[in-house]
C-alpha cells in the first residue's frame, strides 16, 4: 500500500493508473477501521484494479465537539487493515489539504432526504459536512465507483441523491451492514461501550430482527411495526431517539409499507450514540 497525504501526491499516484485506463475505487472512511470497512473494501478490491481508502476525520460533519475529539484514532492498526485487505492507495489527508485557508464551499442538499432523523438529531450541518467533504474527496480521487455501508442508510440516500443532482460520474456501490454474531451492527463507537451498555445496545438490532418478523409474517403498517420494536428496546431500557418506517428512497416517513422501506433507529446507550436500521423487501 502506498500511502499518500496530498493531493498532488495522490495525482501523481494516480496517473498511471488513468493512462492505463484502469478503473478506480474509493472506499470514503474516518478511520477506526473494523471489519465493516473491510467488506466495503473488499468489494470495492473485486470491482476495481486500484483501491483507495481515504482516512479522514471529517471535523465538519460533527455537531458535537466532543464527539469529534473521542472519534477514534488508530492509525497503524487501519495501515495494516487496509494492506491486509489490498488496498492500494491509502488517502490520509491533513484538514488544511482538504480545506485550505480560505476555503468557502458548502454543498448542501435541501428537503425531507436531509431534513428528518439523522439531519433533524444531528442539525443540518451534519449532512452538509458529509456532502461537502464527499464532494471534495470525489474531486480530488475522481473513481469510477464509490463504497457505502448500508449501515448509514440516510447517509447513502444522501450521497445518491447528491451524485445524481451534481451529474457527478460516479457509482455509488451500497454495502451490507456487518453485524457481531449477536446481531450488533458493526461501529467504530462500539469500542466505547461497557460490557452492560454492551447488552443494551443490543436492543437495537434485536428490536429491527422482531419488527421485520412481523412484517415478514404480513404487517404492513408502519405503525404496527414500530409498536413491536418499541416494546423490545423498553425491555433493554433503550430510549429510542427515532423509530419508523422509511420510504426507501425519499427517506420520508411511512404509514403503509407497499415498495421498498427501511426501519431505521437511533438510541444513545450509556453516553454512546448508536444507529441501526433494516431494509423491509
Ligand atoms: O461514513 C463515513 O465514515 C463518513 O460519513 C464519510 C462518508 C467518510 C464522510 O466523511
Amino acid at each position: 500500500v502506498i500511502v499518500v497525504r496530498t493531493l498532488a501526491e495522490l495525482r501523481a499516484t494516480l496517473a498511471a493508473a488513468r493512462l492505463g485506463r484502469r478503473s478506480v475505487g474509493l472506499v470514503p472512511t474516518m478511520g477506526a477501521l473494523h471489519t465493516g470497512h473491510r467488506r466495503l473494501i473488499e468489494q470495492a478490491v473485486a470491482q476495481n484494479d486500484v483501491v483507495v481508502l481515504s482516512v479522514f476525520v471529517n471535523p465538519t460533519q460533527f455537531d458535537d465537539p466532543a464527539d469529534l475529539a473521542a472519534y477514534p484514532r488508530t492509525q497503524e492498526a487501519d495501515l495494516a487493515l487496509a494492506e491486509a485487505a489490498g488496498v492500494s492507495v491509502y488517502f490520509a489527508p491533513a484538514p488544511d489539504e482538504v480545506y485550505p485557508p480560505g476555503f468557502r464551499t458548502t454543498v448542501a442538499l435541501r428537503g425531507p432526504i436531509v431534513d428528518g432523523f439523522e439531519g433533524a438529531q444531528r442539525g443540518a450541518g451534519h449532512f452538509n459536512g458529509v456532502t461537502t467533504v464527499v464532494t471534495k474527496l470525489l474531486s480530488m480521487v475522481r473513481p469510477d465507483r464509490a463504497y457505502f455501508g448500508e449501515k448509514d442508510a440516510q447517509q447513502l440516500r444522501v450521497v445518491r441523491a447528491l451524485v445524481a443532482d451534481l451529474n457527478l460520474g460516479v457509482d455509488i456501490v451500497p454495502v451490507a451492514t456487518v453485524r457481531e454474531p449477536d446481531g450488533l451492527a458493526l461501529s467504530s463507537r462500539n469500542g466505547r461501550l461497557t460490557v452492560a451498555d454492551r447488552e443494551r445496545a443490543l436492543g437495537l438490532s434485536r428490536c429491527l430482527f422482531t419488527a421485520r418478523a412481523a412484517f415478514e409474517s404480513g404487517v404492513r403498517d408502519s405503525e404496527g411495526l414500530v409498536r413491536v420494536g418499541a416494546r423490545v428496546l423498553a425491555e433493554h431500557g433503550v430510549e429510542p431517539e427515532y423509530l419508523a418506517v422509511v420510504d426507501g428512497s425519499s427517506f420520508e416517513p411511512v404509514d403503509r409499507i407497499d415498495g421498498e422501506a427501511v426501519l431505521v433507529v437511533a438510541a444513545t446507550v450509556g453516553g454512546t450514540r448508536l444507529i441501526d436500521n433494516v431494509p423491509l423487501r
